[in-house]
C-alpha cells in the first residue's frame, strides 16, 4: 500500500498511467503536473526535482527541452507552486539544473514562503570553454524547506583518498586524529578532486597545506558510469547522491516525491532506504521500470565511486549501511 498520507483527488488521476508499484511506492506515466493536481496540500516530506535543463535534449517525443525562456520559466513556477503547495510544513525541495535557471528558482522560493538552506555545487569536470563566459564547471543543486526543517540528519561522507596511490589527500590541518570515524560532516560541494589537481603533487606533497582551498568540497558524487542502467540519452543521475539527500532530509517511512522521474534513481534510492515514494515520468519509463522490478528481485548493481578504481576505494556501500544503522533506529 502507498504511503497512508497519499490520497489521490479528483479526475486527473484518470490521465495518469500506473506503470509500477511497490509496498513503498508508485511510478505514473504521464505530466507532473496532473500527479501534483490529485495530492492534497502538505502530504510530501521531501521533493527532489531535475527538470528538463530546456538545452535541446531529447527525452522522447512527448517532451519538449527548447521553450522560450520565458515559457520555461512560466513552467518552472508552476511546478515549483505545487511542490511548495504538497510539502509539509518543514518539508525539503532539493531542485537540480543549472546555474542560471537556479537563480530564478531562488528568487521565487524566496518570495514563497520558502527558506534557503543551500546552494550545492556538483562539480562536473569534463565542460569546455564557451567563448566570452567563463567554462561552466557545476551544475547546482538548490535545497530548500517550508520553514525550519523537519528533519536534518547528519551525514557522513568518506575520507578522500588518491585513487592512484591510496593516501589520504588532505592533512585536515594536524587534526586528522579528531576526525569521525564515520568520515566527514556532508559538505556543499559535490566535487572530483582528483579532476582539479594533479594526483601526482597530491602524492609528493600529501601534507604540504595545498588542499585548503577544496576544505568545503564534498567529492564523490560520480556520472553515472554503469553501463547496465546508462540507456537512456538524457541525463541520470549517480544513486550515491538521492543517498545522501533522502538521508539528510528524511526518516525512514517518510514519502520522497519526484516529479521528473527519468531513469527512476530517486525512487530505487527511496526504496532501498526505507522511505515511501511517489513518482511521475512523461517519456519513456521503461528503464526506471527495469531498475526498480530488478532491486525487487534481488538484482543490484555496485556503483562506481566518483573516484574510479582507486587502490582505497572507498566503500560506499559499507557507508551507507553505517548511516542507514544510525537512521533508521532514529540516532542522529
Ligand atoms: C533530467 S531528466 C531526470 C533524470 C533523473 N533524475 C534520473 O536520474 O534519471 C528529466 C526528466 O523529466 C521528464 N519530464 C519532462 N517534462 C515532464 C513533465 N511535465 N512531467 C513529468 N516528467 C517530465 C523527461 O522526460 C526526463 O526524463
Amino acid at each position: 500500500m502507498l504511503h497512508q498520507s497519499v490520497q489521490f483527488q479528483g479526475d486527473r488521476i484518470n490521465r495518469l498511467v500506473s506503470v509500477f508499484q511497490t509496498d513503498m511506492g508508485q511510478l505514473f506515466q504521464g505530466d507532473c503536473l496532473d500527479l501534483f493536481g490529485v495530492l492534497s496540500n502538505n502530504v510530501v516530506d521531501m521533493i527532489f526535482a531535475d527538470p528538463p535543463f530546456n538545452l535541446g535534449k531529447d527525452y522522447g517525443k512527448d517532451v519538449s527541452d527548447k521553450l522560450k525562456r520565458e515559457e520555461y520559466l512560466e513552467w518552472s513556477k508552476s511546478w515549483l507552486l505545487e511542490c511548495i503547495r504538497v510539502l509539509k510544513p518543514g518539508g525539503a525541495l532539493f531542485v537540480f539544473n543549472l546555474p542560471s535557471w537556479l537563480i530564478e528558482y531562488g528568487a521565487f522560493l524566496n518570495v514563497n514562503n520558502m527558506l534557503f538552506r543551500h546552494w550545492i555545487a556538483c562539480r562536473m569536470p569534463k565542460t569546455f570553454p564557451r567563448g566570452k563566459k567563463l567554462s561552466p564547471a557545476h551544475y547546482g543543486l538548490l535545497y530548500y524547506t517550508k520553514g525550519e526543517p523537519a528533519t536534518f540528519n547528519k551525514v557522513y561522507t568518506p575520507i578522500p583518498v588518491c585513487r592512484h596511490c591510496g593516501k589520504e589527500i588532505r592533512d585536515y590541518g594536524g587534526h586528522r586524529n579528531k576526525l569521525n570515524e564515520k568520515g566527514l560532516n556532508l559538505m556543499d560541494v559535490f566535487d572530483d578532486s582528483s579532476e582539479i589537481w594533479k594526483v601526482d603533487e597530491v602524492c609528493e606533497h600529501e601534507h604540504s597545506g595545498a588542499w585548503i582551498t577544496l576544505e568545503d568540497m564534498m567529492d564523490d558524487i560520480p556520472p553515472v558510469r554503469h553501463g547496465k542502467y546508462k540507456t537512456r540519452t538524457a541525463n541520470e543521475l549517480a544513486p550515491i547522491m538521492l543517498e545522501r539527500l533522502i538521508l539528510l532530509a528524511t526518516n525512514a517511512g517518510d514519502l520522497v516525491l519526484d516529479p521528473f522521474g527519468g531513469s527512476g534513481t530517486t525512487y530505487y534510492a527511496a526504496e532501498k532506504l526505507g522511505r515511501s515514494w511517489l513518482g511521475i515520468e512523461l517519456g519513456d519509463t521503461s528503464g526506471a521500470v527495469r531498475r526498480l522490478t530488478d532491486y525487487q528481485r534481488g538484482v543490484d548493481v555496485e556503483w562506481e565511486s566518483a573516484r574510479g578504481n582507486g587502490k582505497r576505494k572507498p566503500d560506499m556501500s559499507q557507508q551507507l549501511s553505517l548511516f542507514r544503522n544510525d537512521l533508521m533506529v532514529g540516532k542522529k
